[in-house]
């Protein structure tokens, strides 16, 4: 990827990114996706794309794109599971979709999600369900919801060689105690996101994502850190973006949240395919010769 083929423009107010140096690329065309790259793009002032990813094909599919951040999310309880929140999925859930992605992917770097009760009880649990997810589920880097409360475990995880991204803003496993998904960091309650943001950063994060938060507070954290950021909801000043692929490629129906752009409308695709199969073997024109032995 070259900087030419990057989104543009990158917009006055985007925080401290700085516009690329032309032919910048942000990232090598080949070969396994660093984190050191992503702290490259943040400096050259490129930006990298981010989508989750479940199982095999998507992410084989995301990672030939050229989508340098596979995230297994913990949105697989709600995208997968048919959760109504992300609560429920458990790590030995998230492992199973980490090794899926993780085998599959051959250049993004592939995060993991600690999902809800993995981590809260001690720095001791997070090293623990981290290595899991690296050591079973496969993955590079492991993600973690929670502010400055939480810079201690991020320590603990650096300290045991396990890279972690910071998620601030909205934190959808907090959903209960936030009372619902509501946009985070309004008003004077923007100087505690970007206080969290300098808190896990300093711990060691060496990515800070933020979701809903205005683009105001966002474009405050990227220029409060050395490290690059990932939006979702949180405006177009952070060194990358990230979307539930589902949402992405419009196979979730129902409403969308305002964060959210549809690209395509595979929920059609796919079931227009279904009712020609169907209708296929209903009027007996599947099989045909060419399919039969
Ligand atoms: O689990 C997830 O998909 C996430 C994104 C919304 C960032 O955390």
């Amino acid at each position: 990827m070259t900087s030419a083929e990057l989104p543009a423009p990158y917009g006055a107010g985007a925080g401290t990114t700085p516009t690329p140096p032309a032919g910048t690329p942000p990232v090598p065309p080949t070969g396994r996706i660093r984190i050191r790259h992503l702290q490259q793009a943040k400096e050259n002032g490129t930006r990298f794309a981010m989508l989750t990813a479940y199982d095999q094909y998507a992410a084989q599919v995301f990672d030939e794109a050229g989508i340098e951040v596979l995230l297994v999310g913990d949105s697989a309880a709600n995208n997968v599971l048919g959760h109504a929140t992300t609560l429920p999925i458990t790590l030995d859930e998230m492992i199973l979709f980490s090794r899926a992605v993780s085998t599959a992917a051959r250049r993004a770097l592939v995060v993991a999600d600690l999902p809800f009760g993995s981590y809260e009880v001690s720095s001791q649990q997070a090293v623990e369900s981290s290595v899991r997810l690296l050591k079973e589920g496969l993955v590079h880097a492991v993600k973690m919801e929670g502010g400055a409360e939480y810079a201690d475990t991020v320590r603990a995880l650096v300290r045991a060689g396990i890279p972690v991204m910071a998620h601030i803003g909205f934190t959808p496993q907090s959903e209960h105690a936030l009372g619902g998904y509501r946009v985070q960091g309004r008003g004077d309650a923007s100087q505690r996101i970007v206080e969290d943001a300098v808190a896990l950063a300093d711990a060691g994060a060496f990515c800070v994502l933020m979701e809903m938060v205005p683009t105001e507070t966002a474009d405050a954290v990227d220029a409060a850190v050395r490290v690059p950021t990932i939006g979702i909801g949180a405006g177009p000043g952070t060194t990358g973006q990230v979307l539930v692929w589902q949402d992405m490629a419009g196979l979730r129906g129902g409403r969308q949240a305002k964060f959210v752009k549809q690209y395509a409308d595979v929920r059609t695709v796919l079931a227009d395919a279904a009712r020609a199969y169907a209708d296929d073997v209903r009027a007996g024109t599947f099989p045909g010769p060419e399919h039969t032995f």
